[in-house]
């Protein structure tokens, strides 16, 4: 098979890691990429957002899968892109259409989805300009905390939790009024929910499913969780609350009917859904979907499947996942980030990583790297992920901080917590 692989962050790292360990990857080409991508296969200079740019390149090169590893060109219509020309549309799109993407890219769209099916997250209201005093009605009714939420895609900064309500309506206008622009013509106000989130990875073909490893990322900058959120600080795998009884749960409350509810819509999906989930009390609720594997988290769920990522692959896009077993790793993980100094404020970039031949027992994921002139350079918020397995999760972290610590670059900051909550 020739993959081609989009997106340039520590999430296509480790599926290019991994996929490019499968005696099924002929060729690998990595778009953008990053320094680490290109140990396993080539990167190259397409922006995953150029259709054009990127079908034409599938062709030249005879690709036969191509995976979306960011939300964005889904949520624009890679994939039916692809289906609707003659010339692509064999291609095996990993990702779900433009209308499957929508429970990512339309929070308003996501909760109605939910709410019909009964599929359990928080209680809601839609507003626009149009209906801007229902909106702030809303807020006055509902108990504090209050959630409010830009429908569209704003990056990961389109959720406010707000304790106050005169700030709470204040937001809600700002919002309404173009704060994150197109993404927050439409506002998602919901409850508040009281409890501690997870996150699910499911592979579908459409038709049948399977579950990755559960895994939980920490998402605030500061220790403790606290202060602003991040794309994400480290993460875990597995989590040790999410027992059999909770799994099951998510699978008969939320996974079944979610696919059901695709198949109703007549949504193509042949790809990833992300359920980040909130058990509160014994049950989980729905936060949010996402149309692809998470970052941090799939710096910990890949190294767990032992499974042939490719053979997966080819089976979603062939429809014949239900034929496929997975096989997981027992061992825990744990990915501890390294970000420069700033993030997710302003920071440098183009600082050199050195000590990276001193690691040992962990694998180096790259984020925001590149090589200029032979060395290697910081070049974004989030730099490399430092991924350990062990018999349990605080070994596997024990082990990433002392690599944490052996990894030098200008400005370098890491939590030492991740887990620190179970
Ligand atoms: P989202 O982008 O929807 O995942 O929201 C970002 C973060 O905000 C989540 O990971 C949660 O920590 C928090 N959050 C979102 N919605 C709620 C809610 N209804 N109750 C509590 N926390 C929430
Ligand atoms: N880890 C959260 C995300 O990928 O959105």
């Amino acid at each position: 098979m020739n993959i081609l692989l989009l997106g340039g962050g520590g999430r296509e790292h480790a599926f290019a890691w991994k996929m490019s360990q499968s005696p099924l990857c002929k060729a690998l080409f990595i778009a953008p990429g990053n320094a680490g991508t290109a140990q396993h296969g080539t990167n190259v200079a397409l922006s995953p957002n150029d259709f054009e740019a990127v079908g034409t390149f599938v062709q030249e090169n005879e690709i036969n899968i191509v995976v979306v590893g960011p939300e964005e060109p889904l949520v624009r219509g890679i994939y039916d892109y692809f289906k609707a020309d003659e010339a692509l549309k064999q291609v095996r799109i990993i990702g779900p259409s433009a209308q499957g993407a929508k429970l990512e890219g339309s929070k308003a769209f996501a909760k109605a989805f939910m709410q019909q099916r009964d599929i359990p997250t928080a209680a809601y209201g839609e507003f626009t300009p149009d209906n801007l005093e229902d909106g702030l009605a809303y807020i006055d009714n509902h108990a504090l905390p209050i959630v409010l939420k830009a429908d569209g895609l704003a990056a990961g900064k389109g959720v406010l939790i707000l304790h106050d309500r005169e700030e709470a309506k204040a937001e809600l206008k700002a919002m309404l009024g173009g704060k994150f622009g197109a993404a927050s013509e439409r506002v998602v106000i919901e409850e508040f929910l009281d409890g501690i989130e997870f996150s699910v990875f499911v592979l579908t073909d459409g038709k049948s499913y399977k579950i990755l490893p559960i895994a939980k990322d920490y998402k605030r900058i500061g220790e403790g969780d606290t202060g602003l959120n991040t794309g994400g600080m480290g993460a875990i795998s597995p989590v040790p609350f999410v027992d059999d009884t909770l799994l099951k749960k998510v699978e008969n409350w939320i996974v079944s009917p979610t696919l059901t509810g695709l198949q109703e819509l007549e949504a193509p999906y042949e790809g990833f859904i992300f359920l980040g989930l909130i058990k509160v009390g014994d049950d989980p609720y729905v936060i949010e979907y996402n149309c692809r594997m998470g970052d941090p988290e799939t710096e910990v769920v890949f190294p767990r499947l032992k499974s042939d990522l490719v053979d997966l692959l080819i089976a979603v896009g062939d429809g014949t996942l239900d034929s496929k077993k997975l096989e997981i790793e027992e061992q825990s993980a744990a990915t501890v980030f390294l970000v420069s100094g700033g993030y997710p404020g302003a920071y440098q970039k183009g600082k050199a990583i050195t000590g990276l031949d001193q690691v040992a027992g962990s694998l180096v994921l790259h984020a925001g790297t590149k090589t200029e002139e032979g060395i290697l350079k910081t070049n974004g918020g989030r730099v490399l992920a430092l991924t350990s397995l062990a018999d349990n999760f605080k070994e596997a972290v024990s082990c990433s901080l002392a690599n944490a610590e052996r990894v030098q670059f200008d400005q370098k900051y890491f939590r030492t917590d991740i887990g620190f909550d179970l």
